[in-house]
Protein backbone atom coordinates (compact mmCIF):
# COMPACT_ATOMS: atom_id res chain seq x y z
CA UNK A 1 0.00 0.00 0.00
CA UNK A 2 1.41 3.49 -0.67
CA UNK A 3 2.02 5.68 1.57
CA UNK A 4 0.50 9.07 2.85
CA UNK A 5 3.17 11.81 2.84
CA UNK A 6 2.73 14.13 6.37
CA UNK A 7 4.04 17.48 6.53
CA UNK A 8 4.02 18.53 9.82
CA UNK A 9 4.15 22.82 10.45
CA UNK A 10 5.51 23.42 13.73
CA UNK A 11 7.82 20.98 16.68
CA UNK A 12 7.78 22.56 19.60
CA UNK A 13 5.71 21.17 23.11
CA UNK A 14 2.97 19.24 21.07
CA UNK A 15 4.74 19.03 17.65
CA UNK A 16 7.61 17.70 19.02
CA UNK A 17 5.58 14.70 21.09
CA UNK A 18 3.41 14.06 17.73
CA UNK A 19 6.56 13.38 15.53
CA UNK A 20 7.79 10.99 17.97
CA UNK A 21 4.59 8.59 18.12
CA UNK A 22 4.33 8.86 14.43
CA UNK A 23 8.33 8.14 14.24
CA UNK A 24 7.82 5.31 17.25
CA UNK A 25 4.12 4.01 16.19
CA UNK A 26 4.34 3.24 12.65
CA UNK A 27 3.59 0.18 12.21
CA UNK A 28 0.76 0.33 14.62
CA UNK A 29 -0.36 3.43 13.25
CA UNK A 30 -0.16 1.82 9.62
CA UNK A 31 -2.11 -1.48 10.72
CA UNK A 32 -4.91 0.93 12.28
CA UNK A 33 -4.82 2.82 8.80
CA UNK A 34 -4.56 0.82 6.47
CA UNK A 35 -1.52 2.88 5.36
CA UNK A 36 2.18 3.49 6.35
CA UNK A 37 2.44 7.49 7.04
CA UNK A 38 5.72 8.73 6.11
CA UNK A 39 6.62 12.02 7.96
CA UNK A 40 8.41 13.69 4.94
CA UNK A 41 8.69 17.50 6.43
CA UNK A 42 9.02 19.23 9.59
CA UNK A 43 8.90 23.05 9.68
CA UNK A 44 10.17 24.86 12.21
CA UNK A 45 11.91 28.27 12.93
CA UNK A 46 14.94 27.49 13.63
CA UNK A 47 16.34 23.86 11.87
CA UNK A 48 19.64 24.35 13.94
CA UNK A 49 17.84 23.55 17.14
CA UNK A 50 18.14 19.63 17.93
CA UNK A 51 15.25 18.10 18.02
CA UNK A 52 15.62 14.81 19.92
CA UNK A 53 14.13 11.27 17.75
CA UNK A 54 13.57 14.01 14.57
CA UNK A 55 16.32 13.50 12.08
CA UNK A 56 17.73 16.37 10.93
CA UNK A 57 17.15 15.99 7.11
CA UNK A 58 13.04 16.59 7.75
CA UNK A 59 14.02 19.84 9.30
CA UNK A 60 13.57 22.74 6.84
CA UNK A 61 12.67 26.40 7.38
CA UNK A 62 10.46 26.88 4.16
CA UNK A 63 6.96 25.91 5.46
CA UNK A 64 5.14 26.30 2.23
CA UNK A 65 7.45 24.14 0.14
CA UNK A 66 7.00 21.48 2.85
CA UNK A 67 3.53 20.82 2.20
CA UNK A 68 3.78 20.86 -1.37
CA UNK A 69 2.68 17.15 -2.25
CA UNK A 70 1.55 15.95 0.86
CA UNK A 71 -1.43 14.20 1.79
CA UNK A 72 -1.68 15.42 5.36
CA UNK A 73 -0.80 18.35 6.85
CA UNK A 74 -0.73 18.81 10.77
CA UNK A 75 -0.14 22.80 11.81
CA UNK A 76 1.31 23.08 14.93
CA UNK A 77 2.62 25.92 14.59
CA UNK A 78 0.38 28.47 16.22
CA UNK A 79 -1.00 31.84 15.89
CA UNK A 80 -3.37 33.42 13.10
CA UNK A 81 -0.41 34.45 10.19
CA UNK A 82 1.25 32.49 8.69
CA UNK A 83 -0.40 29.29 10.01
CA UNK A 84 -4.16 30.86 8.18
CA UNK A 85 -1.92 31.05 4.97
CA UNK A 86 -0.31 27.81 5.32
CA UNK A 87 -4.21 25.77 6.35
CA UNK A 88 -5.65 27.23 2.86
CA UNK A 89 -2.60 26.28 0.31
CA UNK A 90 -2.72 22.72 1.74
CA UNK A 91 -6.60 22.72 1.75
CA UNK A 92 -6.44 23.70 -1.51
CA UNK A 93 -3.85 21.49 -2.66
CA UNK A 94 -6.12 18.57 -1.48
CA UNK A 95 -4.44 17.36 1.53
CA UNK A 96 -6.75 16.80 4.81
CA UNK A 97 -5.36 19.21 7.70
CA UNK A 98 -5.22 18.51 11.41
CA UNK A 99 -4.86 21.41 13.69
CA UNK A 100 -4.82 22.52 17.29
CA UNK A 101 -4.64 25.88 16.54
CA UNK A 102 -7.65 27.51 18.78
CA UNK A 103 -6.91 30.98 18.32
CA UNK A 104 -7.23 30.88 14.40
CA UNK A 105 -10.13 28.45 14.20
CA UNK A 106 -12.35 31.18 16.70
CA UNK A 107 -11.60 33.84 14.26
CA UNK A 108 -11.46 32.29 11.08
CA UNK A 109 -13.38 29.09 11.07
CA UNK A 110 -15.96 29.94 8.39
CA UNK A 111 -13.44 30.57 6.25
CA UNK A 112 -11.19 27.12 6.68
CA UNK A 113 -14.50 25.36 6.85
CA UNK A 114 -15.51 26.26 3.28
CA UNK A 115 -11.80 25.76 1.64
CA UNK A 116 -11.79 22.42 3.11
CA UNK A 117 -15.56 21.85 1.75
CA UNK A 118 -14.25 23.25 -1.46
CA UNK A 119 -11.35 21.03 -2.01
CA UNK A 120 -13.08 18.04 -0.74
CA UNK A 121 -10.97 17.40 2.34
CA UNK A 122 -10.77 16.99 5.41
CA UNK A 123 -9.92 19.98 8.37
CA UNK A 124 -9.67 18.29 12.10
CA UNK A 125 -8.98 19.84 15.15
CA UNK A 126 -10.12 17.88 18.14
CA UNK A 127 -6.56 19.33 19.86
CA UNK A 128 -7.95 22.85 19.68
CA UNK A 129 -10.02 22.36 22.50
CA UNK A 130 -9.13 20.86 26.30
CA UNK A 131 -6.28 18.88 24.96
CA UNK A 132 -6.49 15.04 25.16
CA UNK A 133 -10.55 14.99 26.10
CA UNK A 134 -12.48 14.36 22.78
CA UNK A 135 -14.94 16.82 22.74
CA UNK A 136 -15.44 18.32 19.62
CA UNK A 137 -16.46 14.96 18.19
CA UNK A 138 -18.74 14.26 20.81
CA UNK A 139 -20.18 18.07 20.44
CA UNK A 140 -20.44 18.02 16.70
CA UNK A 141 -20.90 14.49 15.68
CA UNK A 142 -22.55 12.56 18.64
CA UNK A 143 -24.62 15.09 19.80
CA UNK A 144 -25.26 16.10 16.77
CA UNK A 145 -29.30 14.64 16.40
CA UNK A 146 -29.70 16.54 19.67
CA UNK A 147 -30.50 19.52 21.11
CA UNK A 148 -27.50 21.17 22.93
CA UNK A 149 -28.45 24.06 25.56
CA UNK A 150 -25.58 24.42 27.62
CA UNK A 151 -21.90 23.92 27.45
CA UNK A 152 -19.76 24.95 30.76
CA UNK A 153 -16.65 24.58 32.06
CA UNK A 154 -13.03 24.50 32.72
CA UNK A 155 -10.89 25.04 29.46
CA UNK A 156 -7.89 26.44 29.93
CA UNK A 157 -4.92 24.01 31.92
CA UNK A 158 -2.47 26.99 32.78
CA UNK A 159 -4.87 29.22 34.46
CA UNK A 160 -6.38 26.18 36.25
CA UNK A 161 -3.09 24.82 37.19
CA UNK A 162 -2.17 28.32 38.67
CA UNK A 163 -5.48 28.95 40.46
CA UNK A 164 -4.60 25.10 41.93
CA UNK A 165 -1.51 25.62 42.79
CA UNK A 166 -2.11 29.05 44.96
CA UNK A 167 -5.26 27.17 46.51
CA UNK A 168 -3.64 24.15 47.09
CA UNK A 169 -0.13 24.58 48.11
CA UNK A 170 0.06 28.57 48.34
CA UNK A 171 2.19 29.47 45.55
CA UNK A 172 2.71 32.90 44.36
CA UNK A 173 1.26 33.84 41.00
CA UNK A 174 4.95 33.76 39.47
CA UNK A 175 6.38 30.68 40.87
CA UNK A 176 2.90 28.68 39.52
CA UNK A 177 2.98 30.52 35.78
CA UNK A 178 6.42 29.89 35.55
CA UNK A 179 6.14 26.11 36.30
CA UNK A 180 3.02 25.96 33.95
CA UNK A 181 5.33 27.22 31.49
CA UNK A 182 8.10 24.83 32.06
CA UNK A 183 5.36 21.54 31.48
CA UNK A 184 4.62 23.21 28.57
CA UNK A 185 0.79 23.53 29.34
CA UNK A 186 0.78 27.86 28.56
CA UNK A 187 1.03 29.10 25.12
CA UNK A 188 4.08 30.31 24.02
CA UNK A 189 2.82 34.07 24.61
CA UNK A 190 1.38 33.26 28.04
CA UNK A 191 -1.06 36.58 28.18
CA UNK A 192 -4.00 34.60 25.87
CA UNK A 193 -3.75 32.15 28.69
CA UNK A 194 -3.92 34.77 32.09
CA UNK A 195 -6.04 37.40 29.83
CA UNK A 196 -8.84 34.15 29.41
CA UNK A 197 -8.64 34.62 25.57
CA UNK A 198 -7.12 31.35 25.06
CA UNK A 199 -10.36 29.86 27.25
CA UNK A 200 -12.54 32.71 25.34
CA UNK A 201 -11.10 30.68 21.72
CA UNK A 202 -12.30 27.41 22.86
CA UNK A 203 -16.07 28.91 24.18
CA UNK A 204 -16.01 30.53 20.63
CA UNK A 205 -15.36 27.15 18.78
CA UNK A 206 -17.46 24.58 21.12
CA UNK A 207 -20.48 27.29 21.07
CA UNK A 208 -20.19 27.28 17.22
CA UNK A 209 -19.92 23.61 17.06
CA UNK A 210 -22.87 22.80 20.03
CA UNK A 211 -25.20 25.42 18.33
CA UNK A 212 -24.36 25.11 14.47
CA UNK A 213 -23.89 28.71 14.46
CA UNK A 214 -20.59 30.98 13.56
CA UNK A 215 -19.30 32.09 16.88
CA UNK A 216 -15.82 34.15 17.23
CA UNK A 217 -13.82 35.42 19.71
CA UNK A 218 -14.82 38.31 19.47
CA UNK A 219 -18.58 37.48 20.46
CA UNK A 220 -17.28 36.01 23.98
CA UNK A 221 -16.99 38.21 27.08
CA UNK A 222 -14.01 37.62 28.70
CA UNK A 223 -12.17 38.46 32.21
CA UNK A 224 -8.65 36.41 32.62
CA UNK A 225 -7.03 35.79 36.01
CA UNK A 226 -4.55 38.65 35.88
CA UNK A 227 -6.48 40.16 38.99
CA UNK A 228 -6.88 37.09 40.91
CA UNK A 229 -4.23 37.80 43.82
CA UNK A 230 -3.06 35.11 46.30
CA UNK A 231 -5.07 36.90 48.90
CA UNK A 232 -8.28 36.34 47.23
CA UNK A 233 -7.19 32.63 46.95
CA UNK A 234 -6.87 32.94 50.42
CA UNK A 235 -10.00 34.63 51.45
CA UNK A 236 -12.10 32.19 49.05
CA UNK A 237 -10.52 29.28 50.13
CA UNK A 238 -11.11 30.69 54.16
CA UNK A 239 -15.02 30.41 53.25
CA UNK A 240 -14.86 27.67 51.71
CA UNK A 241 -15.21 28.10 48.00
CA UNK A 242 -11.98 28.20 45.01
CA UNK A 243 -12.08 30.19 42.37
CA UNK A 244 -11.59 28.60 39.16
CA UNK A 245 -11.77 30.51 35.22
CA UNK A 246 -14.88 29.06 33.60
CA UNK A 247 -16.23 29.28 30.40
CA UNK A 248 -19.65 29.36 29.48
CA UNK A 249 -21.77 28.75 26.55
CA UNK A 250 -25.54 28.90 26.19
CA UNK A 251 -28.40 29.01 24.11
CA UNK A 252 -30.69 31.37 25.64
CA UNK A 253 -34.73 31.85 24.78
CA UNK A 254 -35.19 34.77 27.04
CA UNK A 255 -32.47 36.96 27.52
CA UNK A 256 -33.35 40.46 27.40
CA UNK A 257 -31.77 41.21 23.71
CA UNK A 258 -34.43 38.37 22.65
CA UNK A 259 -33.27 34.54 21.80
CA UNK A 260 -29.47 33.83 21.39
CA UNK A 261 -26.61 32.37 22.03
CA UNK A 262 -24.33 33.75 24.99
CA UNK A 263 -20.61 32.89 25.75
CA UNK A 264 -18.77 34.56 28.44
CA UNK A 265 -15.01 33.57 30.39
CA UNK A 266 -14.56 34.95 33.72
CA UNK A 267 -13.17 33.54 37.21
CA UNK A 268 -15.96 31.70 39.76
CA UNK A 269 -16.14 31.23 43.23
CA UNK A 270 -16.93 27.72 43.38
CA UNK A 271 -18.36 26.22 46.66
CA UNK A 272 -15.58 23.65 47.23
CA UNK A 273 -18.08 20.67 46.88
CA UNK A 274 -18.85 21.79 43.49
CA UNK A 275 -17.54 18.72 41.67
CA UNK A 276 -15.51 21.88 39.01
CA UNK A 277 -13.89 22.34 42.15
CA UNK A 278 -11.76 19.39 42.87
CA UNK A 279 -10.84 19.84 38.60
CA UNK A 280 -6.76 20.31 39.97
CA UNK A 281 -3.23 20.79 37.55
CA UNK A 282 -3.63 21.50 33.96
CA UNK A 283 -6.87 19.25 33.83
CA UNK A 284 -9.98 20.44 32.16
CA UNK A 285 -13.55 19.25 32.83
CA UNK A 286 -16.46 20.08 30.32
CA UNK A 287 -20.57 19.44 31.37
CA UNK A 288 -23.18 19.63 28.58
CA UNK A 289 -26.66 19.59 28.72
CA UNK A 290 -28.90 18.31 25.50
CA UNK A 291 -33.11 18.39 25.61
CA UNK A 292 -32.24 14.30 25.15
CA UNK A 293 -29.35 13.74 26.26
CA UNK A 294 -29.78 15.29 29.31
CA UNK A 295 -26.25 15.96 31.78
CA UNK A 296 -23.27 15.01 30.42
CA UNK A 297 -19.53 15.18 31.65
CA UNK A 298 -15.92 15.27 29.99
CA UNK A 299 -12.74 15.10 32.02
CA UNK A 300 -9.26 14.90 31.43
CA UNK A 301 -5.68 16.38 30.56
CA UNK A 302 -6.40 19.71 29.28
CA UNK A 303 -2.93 20.82 27.90
CA UNK A 304 0.68 19.88 27.66
CA UNK A 305 2.54 17.93 24.84
CA UNK A 306 1.85 14.25 25.11
CA UNK A 307 -1.91 14.71 25.78
CA UNK A 308 -2.75 17.21 23.30
CA UNK A 309 -0.55 14.58 21.13
CA UNK A 310 -2.77 12.02 21.51
CA UNK A 311 -6.16 14.11 20.04
CA UNK A 312 -3.45 15.40 17.43
CA UNK A 313 -2.99 11.92 16.25
CA UNK A 314 -6.17 10.54 16.78
CA UNK A 315 -7.34 13.39 14.00
CA UNK A 316 -4.33 12.02 11.99
CA UNK A 317 -5.58 8.20 11.98
CA UNK A 318 -9.34 9.37 10.82
CA UNK A 319 -8.09 11.55 8.25
CA UNK A 320 -5.56 9.41 6.67
CA UNK A 321 -8.28 6.36 6.74
CA UNK A 322 -10.81 8.21 4.53
CA UNK A 323 -7.80 9.23 1.98
CA UNK A 324 -7.05 5.29 2.56
CA UNK A 325 -11.03 4.03 2.23
CA UNK A 326 -12.68 6.47 0.29
CA UNK A 327 -16.36 6.85 0.12
CA UNK A 328 -16.58 2.93 1.18
CA UNK A 329 -14.89 2.74 4.56
CA UNK A 330 -15.60 2.85 8.48
CA UNK A 331 -13.38 5.65 9.10
CA UNK A 332 -13.47 5.47 12.77
CA UNK A 333 -13.60 1.72 13.65
CA UNK A 334 -11.46 -0.65 11.96
CA UNK A 335 -10.48 -3.93 14.27
CA UNK A 336 -6.74 -4.32 12.82
CA UNK A 337 -5.33 -6.94 15.61
CA UNK A 338 -5.98 -10.04 16.80
CA UNK A 339 -5.05 -10.16 20.32
CA UNK A 340 -5.63 -13.14 22.22
CA UNK A 341 -9.26 -12.90 24.68
CA UNK A 342 -8.39 -13.78 27.94
CA UNK A 343 -10.73 -16.01 29.91
CA UNK A 344 -12.56 -14.71 32.28
CA UNK A 345 -11.18 -15.59 36.10
CA UNK A 346 -13.06 -16.09 38.82
P1 LIG B 1 5.47 25.86 20.62
O1 LIG B 1 5.69 27.33 20.75
O2 LIG B 1 6.08 24.95 21.61
O3 LIG B 1 5.90 25.35 19.16
C1 LIG B 1 5.66 26.07 18.01
C2 LIG B 1 6.46 25.47 16.88
O4 LIG B 1 6.15 26.16 15.67
C3 LIG B 1 7.97 25.58 17.06
O5 LIG B 1 8.58 24.38 16.64
C4 LIG B 1 8.37 26.72 16.12
O6 LIG B 1 9.67 26.58 15.58
C5 LIG B 1 7.36 26.55 15.03
N1 LIG B 1 7.08 27.78 14.28
C6 LIG B 1 6.63 28.95 14.76
N2 LIG B 1 6.45 29.83 13.76
C7 LIG B 1 6.80 29.19 12.62
C8 LIG B 1 6.85 29.55 11.26
N3 LIG B 1 6.51 30.77 10.84
N4 LIG B 1 7.28 28.64 10.35
C9 LIG B 1 7.64 27.40 10.75
N5 LIG B 1 7.60 26.99 12.04
C10 LIG B 1 7.20 27.87 12.96
O7 LIG B 1 3.87 25.69 20.61
P2 LIG B 1 3.01 24.44 21.11
O8 LIG B 1 3.57 23.20 20.57
O9 LIG B 1 2.76 24.55 22.56
O10 LIG B 1 1.60 24.77 20.42
C11 LIG B 1 1.38 24.51 19.06
C12 LIG B 1 -0.11 24.69 18.77
O11 LIG B 1 -0.86 23.79 19.58
C13 LIG B 1 -0.64 26.08 19.10
O12 LIG B 1 -1.68 26.40 18.20
C14 LIG B 1 -1.23 25.90 20.50
O13 LIG B 1 -2.24 26.83 20.80
C15 LIG B 1 -1.80 24.52 20.36
N6 LIG B 1 -2.01 23.78 21.59
C16 LIG B 1 -1.00 23.69 22.52
C17 LIG B 1 -1.20 22.95 23.66
C18 LIG B 1 -0.16 22.84 24.71
O14 LIG B 1 -0.47 22.27 25.78
N7 LIG B 1 1.07 23.32 24.51
C19 LIG B 1 -2.46 22.23 23.89
C20 LIG B 1 -3.45 22.38 22.84
C21 LIG B 1 -3.21 23.13 21.74
P3 LIG B 1 10.98 26.66 16.53
O15 LIG B 1 10.94 25.40 17.35
O16 LIG B 1 12.13 26.66 15.57
O17 LIG B 1 10.84 27.89 17.34
N1 LIG C 1 -2.35 26.98 26.83
C1 LIG C 1 -3.43 26.06 26.73
C2 LIG C 1 -3.94 25.73 28.11
C3 LIG C 1 -2.98 24.81 26.05
O1 LIG C 1 -3.25 26.05 29.09
O2 LIG C 1 -5.04 25.21 28.24
C4 LIG C 1 -4.11 23.84 25.79
O3 LIG C 1 -5.00 24.34 24.85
Amino acid sequence: MKSLRVAMLGCGVVGSEVAARILGHGEELAARIGAPLELAAVAVRDASKARPGVPSELLTTDAAAAIEGADIVIELIGGIEPARELILSALRSGASVVTANKALLASHYGELMKAADAAEVRLEHEAAVAGAIPIIRPVGNSLAGDRITRVMGIVNGTTNYILDQMDSEGWDFDTALRTAQELGYAEADPTADLGGHDAAAKAAILASIAFHTPVTIDDVSVEGITEVSADMVETARAQGFTIKLLAICEELSDSPEGPGVSARVYPALLPREHVLASVGGAFNAVFIEAEAAGELMFYGQGAGGAPTSSAVLGDVVSVARRKVLGGRGQYERRLTTRLPVLPISA
